[in-house]
């Protein structure tokens, strides 16, 4: 007798019921609304990563800096729905009250025990590997090469420079490196700054310029990620 066929579960984040626990696991604090553009039935920017990574179907993903971690349970949820892939997620785990805003940019030291843990929500935690780490520490030891990176970490204009340019050397061709906040031009934010500066004569660029803004970009001359 042939035994039954194994049940897939997909979980999607068309679902409202996804969504809605997507947001209350992730985003508890209301930051999809805030800072990614979403309505109390839509995902917002978390739509665009969604979409860019379920139909780009990069291998491997990188994520650097999430406060609950609404863009790296949205990127995981995309691989897993693709089948496919592996995120990479960094964070230093930095809080404003313990670093200082100019460091933590709004962390709130949630990767304190067990991290991987939290991504337990619809099996998240089998695509994601968490690190506990500053980008620099990252990077110096990274060997993978990623077709969709996503910037969310220091933003600074030195900092998100430093992630942007480290980020050029792990992506393959035709990557998509996605910056948060390119619409921010309060002190201490430099992500404006970067975006604006990426030559367009090297880059492909689009800006999504609803708040607090989202860049896309892609280094000329390169079509596959
Ligand atoms: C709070 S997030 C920004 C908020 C984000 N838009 C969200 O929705 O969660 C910034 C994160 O970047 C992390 N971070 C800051 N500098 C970093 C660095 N150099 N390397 C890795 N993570 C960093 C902080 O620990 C913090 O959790």
């Amino acid at each position: 007798m042939s035994a039954e066929p194994k049940q897939v579960v997909t979980y999607r984040l068309e679902d409202q019921s996804i969504l809605s626990q997507i947001k209350n696991s992730f985003a508890p604090d209301g930051a999809a609304e805030r800072e990614h553009n979403a309505q109390p039935d839509s995902a917002g920017f978390g739509s665009i990563h969604y979409g860019l990574v379920t139909n780009l179907k990069p291998q491997r993903v990188l994520a650097i800096g999430s406060r609950h971690g609404y863009v790296p349970s949205i990127l995981a949820l995309a691989l897993k729905a693709n089948g496919s892939g592996a995120l990479d997620f960094v964070d230093a785990n930095y809080s404003d009250t313990t670093h200082g805003v100019d460091v933590a940019f709004g962390g709130v030291e949630n990767w304190t025990s067990d991290p991987a843990e939290k991504f337990s929500t619809f099996g998240l935690k089998e695509v994601i590997s968490v690190h506990i780490q500053r980008s620099s520490e990252f990077f110096s030891e990274c060997e993978s090469k990623y077709g969709y990176i996503y910037l969310d970490g220091d933003h600074s204009y030195d900092g998100s420079c430093y992630d942007f340019e480290q980020s050029l050397n792990v992506a393959t061709a035709g990557a998509l490196i996605v910056l948060h906040d390119v619409a921010v031009s309060q002190p201490g934010f430099g992500v404006k700054r970067l975006f604006t500066e990426l030559d367009e004569n090297l880059y492909n660029k689009i800006l999504i310029p609803a708040w607090p803004g989202l860049g896309i970009v892609q280094r000329k001359g390169e079509t596959s990620a």
